[in-house]
Formats: structure tokens, C-alpha cells, sequence
């Protein structure tokens, strides 16, 4: 079954929440990845919760983290790994995400971990070099989402030519379909989800609009 996975980013409020609760439409394919303060707030009958961020290190002295076992004690099933905006906002690294999935894992959460070329790469055909060196930390249970960053927020959805060498390429290699994401809306959510590679769709800006996802729901759900 292709996912919808909703990634709130720093956005949202109790009061948001409590709206995406009341008017989403049953289904088994939504998982919402609210602010961390949230997590517990947002359980429902109605999908399933994501973590967008974790703690490289098992619980101690580390002031302002969060851990995987306190993440799995508020019933969280994927946490997303390595973000771009995390990658470049706050220098994550390869090293530091290989132990964020390792901890994941050992707590039976399912980590996403995002890849993904900005504008210069792709140009410079830098793409699946890009590409190979973050999917270096990829590991067994691990699900991989595919986000080109000249995407993400701006609008510009990747073609879907594009999309679907990037699902080859992967497939190829590693043996998994992907996630895709970067402006995921109603208006292309269905041509992205019929591609036999992909395996959901990690939607941002999107997600905030309840009746969007329930357009989405509508339109594919045979997909
Ligand atoms: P977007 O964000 O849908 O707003 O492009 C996607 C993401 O950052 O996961």
C-alpha cells in the first residue's frame, strides 16, 4: 500500500492538530509527522505518527534531544533521517544519521532516510554520485525517500522522466522503491503514485491543508 507521509515541519499548533484530527479521512495510508511537542497529542485511530528528527546517542546529559526510546514510548513507527534541511541547516553528516538509524532500528521504529542533488549537482550531472555517497549509511529496514532539493518548497515538482530514472537507479542498486517528495500537491500526487517504483509520497508545505490530503486520499485510492 503507497503512503502519504506529512511532514509538518516547525509548523502547526494543538488547535491545528486538533483540526487534522477531526476532518481527515479514515484510511490506513496517512502518517503524520508532527512537531516533536506534539507526538503524543496527535495519536488517532486515523494514521499513524512519524518523528522528523531523533538523538544520535542513547538517553543522558545531552540537553535539548530526544531520544528513540522516548520516541517509541509515544508510539511513533517512522522517524525521517537526514532531511536536507537538516543536512544543511544544522550539518548533519553522514556519520551522525548512521547512528541515528542504528538507534532507530534497535527500538523497532522504521527511519526514512532523504537523499537528494541540489541545482549545481544536477547540472553538473553529479546526481547519482550524489546520491551514492548518501545512501552509504542505507541499511536493511531502512526506507529511502528521494527529495531533490530544488524541489523542496519551491513549487517545481520533479518531471516525472525524472522521477522515475531516480526510482531505476535505486531500484538497480539497492533493491527498494522510494518515497518521493518536493512540492507534492493534488495536482500531481496521483502521477507520482501510479509509478511502479515509488512507494509513497512525502508531502511538506501540502500537509498542512487537511482537505488537500483528503483530495489526495480521493484521487488515489486505487493506487
Ligand atoms: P514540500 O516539502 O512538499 O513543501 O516541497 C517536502 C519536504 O521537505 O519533505
Amino acid at each position: 500500500m503507497k503512503k502519504l507521509f506529512l511532514n509538518w515541519k516547525q509548523n502547526g499548533s494543538l488547535q491545528s492538530i486538533t483540526e487534522f484530527k477531526n476532518n481527515i479521512h479514515n484510511s490506513n495510508k496517512v502518517v503524520l509527522f508532527p512537531p516533536l511537542p506534539y507526538l503524543t497529542f496527535s495519536q488517532s485511530s486515523k494514521f499513524e505518527i512519524g518523528a522528523q528528527n531523533v538523538s544520535a546517542f542513547n538517553n543522558g546529559a545531552f540537553t535539548g534531544e530526544v531520544g528513540a526510546s522516548m520516541l517509541k514510548n509515544c508510539n511513533t513507527k517512522y522517524c525521517l533521517v537526514g532531511h536536507s534541511e537538516r543536512r544543511e541547516l544544522f550539518k548533519e553528516t553522514n556519520e551522525n544519521l548512521s547512528l541515528k538509524i542504528k538507534l532507530l532500528k534497535q527500538h523497532g521504529i522504521t527511519p526514512i532516510l532523504c537523499i537528494g542533488e541540489n541545482l549545481y549537482e544536477r547540472r553538473e550531472n553529479k546526481v547519482f554520485k550524489k546520491l551514492n555517497h548518501q545512501m552509504e549509511i542505507f541499511e536493511n529496514n531502512v526506507l529511502i525517500a528521494y527529495e531533490p532539493i530544488w524541489s523542496i518548497g519551491t513549487g517545481i515538482t520533479a518531471k516525472i522522466e525524472e522521477i522515475e530514472e531516480i526510482s531505476n537507479f535505486i531500484y538497480k542498486n539497492y533493491s527498494i522503491k522510494i518515497i518521493y517528495g518536493g512540492s507534492v500537491s493534488s495536482n500531481n500526487a496521483k502521477n507520482i503514485l501510479q509509478l511502479p517504483l515509488i512507494s509513497g509520497v512525502l508531502i511538506g508545505g501540502a500537509s498542512l491543508k487537511v482537505n488537500e490530503i483528503n483530495k489526495i486520499l480521493d484521487d488515489t485510492s486505487r493506487c
